[in-house]
């Protein structure tokens, strides 16, 4: 499978370079300080701004009134049976990580009226575009949590969600920021907890780093198989994946990459 991967996508550190028994002690001596570190970066903020301009008359209505309606509450216990948190019945639950101003999430809920969605984003701003698409489209079977996505993976009880997607998540491009990308060891193994076997995750970046890192983060995790088979299954957008607005803004210049895995 890695035989797929473009060359940028492996990382020298890890495949091409035979540690020397000297590195290796050095490794060793490190990895304490490295946990501690990784203890220390794990809650850093993997968002921007949490406020955008001034919310409309409307927006602001739709946040006062609908978005208390649509917000699980994390301080109970979720069901035991996440479908039941639907008003109507839901065959599966899908969860979408930073859906920006919601347009790929309203475009899913349109065409699969028979699925429950979560969507998580702590943008303000994106959040009440959601709401007023959802009230347009009178859909009933979106919940919004208007926060970290990773309080919500982990209120949600094992085997919730059959569909994760994370579509451009910021990518945090400076060396020191990176440890800000939310995609890590820790939601990676979250992940595997939520998502039930057979289920699906999905990832798309135009920075070909965080694709990369991405790419070897879950392979590490050994809970899910890359579903690609040929170069045009990262290359070319899934038919079922509308384009997103950060992707149409094509800022990097760059083809984006769409990953996608199946939880073992
Ligand atoms: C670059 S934007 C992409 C938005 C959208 N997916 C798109 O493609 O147009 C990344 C989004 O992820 C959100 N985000 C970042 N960290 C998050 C987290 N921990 N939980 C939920 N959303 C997050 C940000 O607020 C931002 O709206």
């Amino acid at each position: 499978m890695v035989g797929l991967v473009p060359a940028i996508f492996v990382s020298k550190s890890i495949f091409g370079m035979e540690k020397s028994a000297h590195a290796r002690h050095k490794a060793d001596m490190n990895k304490d300080n490295q946990d501690q570190a990784k203890a220390e970066t794990r809650q850093l903020r993997s968002y921007g701004r949490r406020k955008g301009k001034r919310l409309s008359p409307r927006k602001k209505r739709l946040i006062t009134d609908l978005l208390p309606r649509l917000r699980p509450d994390l301080e109970s216990k979720p069901p035991s049976d996440l479908r039941t948190l639907f008003s109507g019945p839901v065959r599966e639950v899908w969860l979408e990580i930073g859906f920006g101003s919601g347009e790929h999430l309203l475009w899913q809920a349109e065409r699969h009226p028979d699925i429950g969605f979560i969507g998580c984003e702590p943008f303000i701003n994106g959040v009440a575009a959601l709401l007023g698409g959802i009230e347009d489209r009178s859909l009933k079977t979106v919940h919004v949590h208007d926060g970290d996505a990773r309080d919500m993976l982990s209120w949600l009880p094992d085997n919730a969600l059959n569909r994760v997607f994370i579509l451009f998540p910021d990518p945090w491009p400076k060396k020191r920021q990176q440890k800000r990308r939310l995609v890590s060891r820790e939601l990676v193994t979250e992940l595997a907890r939520v998502i039930a076997p057979g289920g699906e995750l999905r990832f798309a970046s135009d920075d070909t780093d965080y694709a990369g890192q991405a790419l070897l983060t879950v392979k590490r995790s050994d809970a899910f198989a890359w579903l690609a088979s040929r170069a045009a299954d990262w290359r070319d957008r899934p038919a079922d994946l509308v384009p997103t607005r950060y992707e149409q803004k094509a800022l990097s210049g760059l083809k984006p990459v769409y990953l996608r895995w199946q939880r073992l």
